[in-house]
């Protein structure tokens, strides 16, 4: 079972494959994915992830029942549901592409924006997934070598956004906010209903104006940054709620989502220099350096750690060699 899953890991589920593979591709495919699709699950399952596909928030899920958790912002909507009604109103598309729902089988690559996918050109690679997913205001635009250029999905917080979304995505590009707390959902209603500015509340200032295709905006079910930080920061987390500011990085985040979503998890751009280099650039597109990272919420060696470990588990898989 280990050889098939890694066999079938190793050439995406048969579709994006090599021209051996491809041969047989209509008799294989079908029948391959799905049992594929089983193994992974019984994989998750063992890491205890329930594979939820829905991603983003609905209307209805305020509208018509009451939702579930009774969790505040970043792990639950509780005491967010007026603004997330209206923003949810104003946006009224709450779904995947119609063109990716009905794949049979997904492939996925997380982009993340470490400095490890320089000089990979691996542009042309990223292209072919059915979904790419990016982080936060990474660039396309002159890195497409190492990068690609096609965006599926970008997953952002406001102090993350920048004002001209159609500079580094495409069209059709789903714009997923990630809500940490009720004044990110404030700042998209004020630009959706295209009110007042209220710029109190973020630890950066986010963009005042947003020039964005509001059917192309999605916010993300809070349920993923819970699950998350949950399940697999695992045993770890009961020290880690101590501190109240800790959060998963969004490309952290954007992993988790992955797996619940996607039948073919590989990642690129993942991993952070070594923390005794201080002067290593830590993303492919700015000077930042790992000084930058010593007063940040996040826990990116643990983080580290777990991805490895789905990595060896071969849940997911690097495009590139990584630390
Ligand atoms: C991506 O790059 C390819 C090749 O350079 C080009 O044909 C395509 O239009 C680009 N797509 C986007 C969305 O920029």
């Amino acid at each position: 079972i280990l050889f098939l899953l890694k066999t079938v890991n190793d050439n995406k589920c048969l579709r994006c494959f090599t021209p051996l593979f491809s041969k047989y591709y209509h008799i294989l495919s079908t029948k391959l994915c799905t049992l594929w699709f089983y193994l992974i699950l019984i994989r998750l399952f063992s890491f205890r992830i329930n594979k939820t596909t829905k991603l983003f928030l609905t209307l209805e899920d305020f509208f018509w029942k009451e939702y579930v958790s009774q969790l505040h912002l970043p792990y639950g909507p509780t005491g967010s549901e007026l603004m997330l009604l209206k923003v949810l109103a104003a946006t009224a598309n709450y779904d995947m592409p119609a063109h990716i729902e009905e794949l049979e089988c997904k492939t996925c690559v997380v982009v993340g924006n470490s400095f490890a996918i320089k000089h990979t050109s691996l542009g042309n690679v990223i292209n072919k997934y059915d979904v790419v997913i990016r982080l936060n205001d990474a660039p396309v635009r002159g890195f497409e070598k190492d990068v690609g250029n096609k965006t599926t999905m970008r997953i952002f917080y406001p102090e993350s956004a920048t004002y001209n979304p159609g500079l580094h995505n495409e069209e059709d590009t789903l714009m997923v906010l990630v809500p940490f707390k009720t004044n990110d959902l404030r700042w998209l209603k004020e630009i959706l209903y295209d009110e007042k500015r209220d710029r109190r509340g973020f630890w950066r200032p986010p963009p005042l104006l947003w020039l964005v295709d509001r059917s192309k905006v999605r916010v993300l079910d809070p349920f993923f940054m819970h699950q998350t930080r949950k399940q697999l920061l695992g045993n770890k987390v009961r020290s880690l709620q101590l501190s109240k500011n800790f959060h998963p990085t969004t490309g952290f985040l954007a992993v988790f989502v992955a797996l619940n979503y996607c039948d073919v998890v590989h990642l690129a751009g993942f991993g952070y220099p070594p923390k005794r280099d201080q002067q290593h650039p830590i993303h492919y597109f700015d000077h930042n350096t790992m000084k930058a990272m010593m007063k940040s919420p996040h826990d990116i060696s643990h983080e580290a750690r777990v991805l490895k470990k789905l990595e060896d588990l071969g849940v997911l898989k690097y495009l590139h060699p990584h630390l």
